[in-house]
């Protein structure tokens, strides 16, 4: 996909990984609408996009009501005059154990990172669909192929969007609308609490800076990827966990305590 002139609608812009994006993305030469909570985040994200010489406008928006979100695809509509890409980039992380969880926040977190993809792309879709070309790009995560203990909501919701990605890639085939799942590993984000950072540190996992995560997604959205996996060695262990879940069982019961710990509140 040419980015020049492309009208995307960026979800989770102020952001870690969105910010990066969005300056990745207008870069290209994309017309970029931004949304987020807080508006002066996201005018702060477009005047540093604008000095720059790039086009992007702040869109206000709350993900967790339908209400929110079928705002947000009008509004984007009719600020860029269309959506060419969505890219649904906004999420939220919760390193808990599961016995623990808040059950409500439990329902935002599904909302926010499965319900709202889905909708958005529902809401969007059929106007990709009548001018016959068109990108949805759904930023899923390692743990969205591997589940991980402490991170049960947060697997859960990142596998769903998976399967989402992948069965309307397939539906969509021949329409000229086409579906890019971009599973980032670990990334250097506020996303991130400390007790996640530590964590990472002590089972010496790599964590990405959101630059090199941003420029991996424009890449994909440039080359029309159906799927890409990012770092070593997530990328191995996500086929393995598909192909013999049985090794990985024994690969993070080795890690086990270490996580225990940490979810705990270490
Ligand atoms: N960081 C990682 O380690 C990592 C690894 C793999 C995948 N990912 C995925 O990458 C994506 C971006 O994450 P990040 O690391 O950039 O996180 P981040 O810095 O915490 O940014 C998350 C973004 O999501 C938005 N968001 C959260 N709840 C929202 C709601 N109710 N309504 C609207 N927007 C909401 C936030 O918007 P506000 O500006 O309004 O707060 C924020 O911009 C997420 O989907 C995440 O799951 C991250």
């Amino acid at each position: 996909m040419n980015l020049r002139n492309t009208r995307v609608l960026l979800t989770g812009a102020a952001g870690g990984i969105g910010a990066a994006t969005a300056h990745a993305l207008a870069r290209a030469g994309a017309e970029l609408a931004v949304a987020g909570r807080t508006g002066a985040e996201l005018q702060k994200l477009c005047a540093g996009i604008g000095a720059h010489g790039g086009k992007a406008q702040p869109v206000i928006a709350d993900l967790t009501s339908f209400a929110g979100r079928q705002a947000l695809a009008e509004e984007a509509t009719r600020r860029l005059g269309g959506v060419d890409l969505l890219v649904n980039l906004a999420g939220q992380l919760d390193f808990t154990p599961f016995e623990a969880e808040d059950p409500v926040a439990i329902e935002r977190l599904m909302q926010v990172n499965l319900i709202a993809p889905i909708q958005l792309t529902r809401l969007l879709l059929p106007a990709m669909l009548k001018q016959g070309s068109g990108r949805i790009v759904n930023v899923g995560s390692a743990f969205g192929s591997i589940g991980f203990p402490y991170f049960a909501v947060y697997s859960s919701s990142k596998f769903g969007l998976r399967g989402f990605s992948q069965a309307l890639r397939r539906e969509l085939h021949g329409s000229g609308v086409g579906v890019t799942y971009v599973a980032p590993r670990a990334t250097r984000t506020p996303l991130n609490s400390s007790a996640v950072v530590r964590m990472n540190e002590a089972l010496k996992v790599a964590m990405d800076p959101p630059e090199q995560v941003a420029a991996a997604i424009v890449r994909a959205i440039e080359q029309e990827r159906a799927e890409v996996y990012l770092g070593w060695p997530e990328k191995l262990f996500t086929r393995l966990n598909a192909v013999w879940p049985g090794l990985v069982d024994g690969a993070l019961r080795k890690q086990h305590a270490i996580m225990r710990k940490f979810a705990h509140g270490a």
